[in-house]
This record gives structure tokens, C-alpha cells and sequence, in this order.
């Protein structure tokens, strides 16, 4: 049996009753607080940034899984540190010297991760992959909520368990974009550690059950 993590994706909560649903995801059974910001230039839309990641902060009794969909990354780690980032994902597609840019993450005291757009081969993580805690699979182009879930996902989770493997790596499979109960299940057999859910639970009308439903079919 395994212990799936789930990751409610704030993007998707009320923001006017913003504690409220911050208290809701503390007293339900997920995992992580998935935190998702945008800057309008690596993708196209614009979330929210550090005061709203301070708020959250301040409520959340979890562990906080900042999502970076930003282009530079590096000029920001030590600030998501002060935010009260546990773990800090910056996309390959944004680092032109990853391997420094993780190491520097570590050094803030973060675990580092590395997300991976849709047309992103997770074969090029095969020299840095030991130095990564989390990979993010991206189920969906990154930069809104509410998308449909990319088929080969499934595929990419299989490649990559198979090289964390091969590279004795200890590194976490997160997958994020339309997950649901539909896919969930074949996700976490597929070798898949976190699920990231934002719409999904948000939209549901009991999203303490659905986040509890989520649990145990991953299991
Ligand atoms: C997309 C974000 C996701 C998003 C997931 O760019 O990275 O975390 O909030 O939302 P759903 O679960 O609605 O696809
Ligand atoms: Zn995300």
C-alpha cells in the first residue's frame, strides 16, 4: 500500500474567503498546499505573487509546495524562503543553468524541484537527477486551472520512475494539471508520489470528501 500525497492547488480556492478554505485544506487529509505563481511572461496569465503567499502562510499548518511559473527564478529563492516555501519547483524550460540554480535552493534550506512542460523529455534530467527532490510533471500547459489531462502523462511518469530508479535517485513524482478521480489511480501505479489537484477539489461540492476519495483510491 502506498501513502499518495495530495496537493490542493490554491489557484483554484475562493480568494475572497481565502482563510476559510486555507482552514479547510488543515483539517482535511491532504498532504501539501501546492502555491502556483504566474508572472505573465513564462506563461500566460498572472496569479499572484508574495503578499497573498504571506497570508497563506500565516494559516497553513502544512507543507507548502510553491509552484515557480516564472522566467529568471533565481532572483526570488531567497524570498520564497522568507514566504515560508518548504519546497521550491522552478521549470526546466526557465533555468538556463539549472544545476546551479538547485543547488542554490538547497542552500536557502528548501527541497528543489524541477517541473517539466508537456513537450519536455524527462530524459534531460538524466545528469541533474540525483540533485532533484521533486519532479513536476505538468499534466497540462502550464498557466490556468481547469485544463483537460494529457494522456501521455502516463508515460512520462513510467520514463521517469524507470531513470530514478536506474540513478538510485530518491526523488518525488508530482503531477499537476486535471487531475481527477478518473486518472488518479492510474497515476499513482504508474509511479506517480504527489498529485496536485486544484479544480477538481475546489469545485467540489464536499471537497473534505474529495480530497479523502482522492486518498484512498491512490492507495
Ligand atoms: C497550472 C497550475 C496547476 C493548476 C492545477 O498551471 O500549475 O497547479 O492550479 O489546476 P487543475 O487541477 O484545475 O488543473
Ligand atoms: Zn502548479
Amino acid at each position: 500500500m502506498k501513502n499518495t500525497l495530495i496537493a490542493p492547488s490554491v489557484l483554484a480556492a475562493d480568494f475572497a474567503n481565502l482563510q476559510r478554505d486555507i482552514e479547510m485544506i488543515n483539517a482535511s487529509e491532504a498532504d501539501w498546499f501546492h502555491i502556483d505563481i504566474m508572472d505573465g511572461v513564462f506563461v500566460p496569465n498572472i496569479s499572484f505573487g508574495m503578499p497573498v503567499l504571506d497570508a497563506i502562510n500565516k494559516h497553513a499548518k502544512k507543507t507548502i509546495d510553491v509552484h515557480l511559473m516564472i522566467v529568471d527564478p533565481d532572483r526570488y529563492i531567497s524570498t520564497f524562503k522568507k514566504l515560508g516555501a518548504d519546497i521550491l519547483t522552478v521549470h526546466y524550460e526557465a533555468c538556463t543553468h539549472l544545476h546551479r540554480t538547485l543547488q542554490a535552493i538547497k542552500a536557502e534550506g528548501m527541497k528543489a524541484g524541477v517541473a517539466l512542460n508537456p513537450h519536455t523529455n524527462v530524459d534531460l534530467l538524466e545528469d541533474v537527477i540525483q540533485d532533484i527532490d521533486l519532479v513536476c510533471i505538468m499534466s497540462v500547459n502550464p498557466g490556468f486551472g481547469g485544463q483537460s489531462f494529457i494522456e501521455n502523462t502516463y508515460l512520462k511518469v513510467e520514463k521517469l520512475k524507470a531513470l530514478i530508479n536506474r540513478k538510485n535517485a530518491t526523488t518525488l513524482i508530482e503531477i499537476d494539471g486535471g487531475v481527477t478521480n478518473k486518472n488518479a489511480k492510474q497515476l499513482a501505479d504508474a509511479g506517480a508520489d504527489v498529485l496536485v489537484a486544484g479544480s477538481y477539489v475546489f469545485g467540489a461540492q464536499d471537497p473534505i470528501a474529495t480530497i479523502a476519495d482522492l486518498k484512498q483510491i491512490t492507495k
